[in-house]
């Protein structure tokens, strides 16, 4: 038996969903334990691509049951159209195969509104979020006025906590955000809706865990964003408002932390960002172009074009770190085929000095310069490797190089979006 994370290490978008629905195979469930559909998690299966928001990237396997955890911040309506989406394509998503935490918190209208109110009023210093509501909800759930779904089982509670926080909620979005106010009765009402079509998925998490772990049953948790994005650890303020790092895997499921026993950090060969904030390795040439257009670098939820660079091995060895990584999974190495050469960034100089890791002031880090260590390039197609062996010996070299100066093993290597372009070296569930 053994439960693996897996998580992003840079700032999310690394490839997370192919690596999770490949992982699948192993687990008897598939969980999510923070954000919510601010991420937009990709598979390829059979040449059919499906994006994820919500439902855990194991959904595909028809014997697989996926779990969103009490960390997560779910909006129904998403959820409600990921089902819907499912079921036109001939996937049952029944409750038999996906269950909702009774904690987890509910994101509501008023959420999103403030959220892209907020970003509009802060013009250019805007941090650049996915106006889903996900920061206004996760501070509701700090300030102890969230809703969660356990309401929607009742719906005078329901109905009176959605009243009294949308008084003070209209009352911010007018008076200081200079926004329109939003209707109770509208939102009571679909809120009463969805609460039928919801109740019978919602489940204690925690419990169910535990039992199937008490069965040796494997688990595998899939992180969303990246270790970078996260409200703690990452380029605050420029972050999201949960946890991304493995630690959360244990609070936003319910399990304890000495139940987890690999940590799978995802690492996109090159780097990419969406929305703000500093990004060290950053390249605004032509070479950024040629990454964004090979990869393909335009948000799985937002379609924004993603900012792209090197590889930034500092924010990696700071990952490795952060999330106490046992195994490495590379992605999207085939974007680098064609490059006479390829860049690292194996320090950042700031005011004449080498930093090796990355400083927590956001005006040194805006200042830093990349270090760079140069390798040769290779022109092979490697989109069909599915050995280590196969690889250019430039590739393999690049490979050796990350995992050098990480500290962590390879065990996965991603040379194309499909479940079956990826070279296996170590199974993560086999190897804690
Ligand atoms: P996630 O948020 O971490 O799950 O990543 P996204 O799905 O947002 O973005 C990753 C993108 O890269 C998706 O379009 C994937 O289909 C694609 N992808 C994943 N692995 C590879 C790979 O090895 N090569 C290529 N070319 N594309 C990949
Ligand atoms: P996945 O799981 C990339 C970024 C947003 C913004 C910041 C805050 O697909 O890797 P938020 O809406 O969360 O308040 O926005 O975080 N962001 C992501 N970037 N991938 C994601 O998820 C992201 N989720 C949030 O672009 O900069
Ligand atoms: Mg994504």
């Amino acid at each position: 038996m053994a439960n693996v994370v897996v998580i992003g290490t840079q700032w999310g978008d690394e490839g997370k969903g192919k690596v999770v629905d490949l992982l699948t195979a192993h687990a008897s469930r598939v969980v999510r334990f923070q954000g919510g559909n601010n991420a937009g998690h990709t598979l390829v299966v059979d040449g059919e691509k499906s994006i994820f928001h919500l439902i855990p990237s194991g959904i595909l396997y028809p014997d697989k049951r996926c779990l969103i955890g009490n960390g997560v911040v779910v909006d129904p309506e998403v959820l409600l159209v990921e089902i819907i989406g499912l079921r036109k394509r001939g996937i049952t998503v029944t409750p038999k195969r996906l269950g909702l935490s009774e904690r987890a918190h509910l994101i509501l209208p008023y959420h999103k509104a403030i959220d892209i109110a907020r970003e509009k009023a802060k013009g250019k210093s805007k941090i650049g979020t996915t106006g889903r509501g996900i920061g206004p909800c996760y501070e509701d759930k700090v300030a102890r006025v969230g809703i969660r779904t356990v309401d929607l089982t009742e719906p005078h509670v329901l109905k009176e906590k959605i009243n009294a926080n949308l008084e003070e909620k209209n009352f911010y979005l007018t008076n200081f955000l200079g926004a329109e106010p939003l209707e109770y009765q509208r939102i009571a009402e679909r809120y009463l809706e969805i609460a039928d079509q919801l109740s019978p998925f919602i489940v204690d998490v925690s419990l169910e865990l535990d039992e199937a772990m008490e069965r040796n049953e494997n688990i595998l948790f899939e992180g969303a964003q990246g270790t970078h994005l996260d409200v703690d650890h990452g380029t605050y303020p420029f972050v999201t408002s949960s946890n991304p790092v493995a630690a959360n895997a244990s609070i936003g499921t319910g399990i304890g932390p000495s139940r987890l026993d690999s940590i799978v950090g995802i690492v996109k060969a090159y780097t990419t960002r969406v929305g703000s904030g500093p990004f060290v390795s950053e390249l605004t040439d032509e070479t950024g172009h040629y990454l964004q257009k090979r990869g393909q670098e335009f948000g799985s939820t937002t379609g924004r074009p993603r900012r792209c660079g090197w590889l930034d091995m500092v924010v990696l060895r700071y990952s490795a770190r952060i999330n106490g990584i046992t195994h490495l999974a590379i992605t999207k190495l085939d974007v680098l085929t064609g490059l006479d050469s390829i860049c690292l960034c194996t320090a950042y100089e700031h005011e004449g000095k080498m930093l090796e890791n990355v400083p927590a002031k956001l005006s040194a880090l805006n200042r830093c310069r990349p270090f760079y260590e140069e390798m040769d390039g290779w022109k092979e197609d490697i989109s069909g490797a599915q050995l280590l062996e196969e690889l250019p010996k430039n590739a393999q070299a690049y490979v050796k190089r990350i995992e050098g100066f990480v500290g962590a093993p390879v065990s996965i290597v991603s040379v194309g979006p499909g479940r079956e372009q990826t070279i296996l070296c170590a199974n993560p569930f086999e190897s804690g």
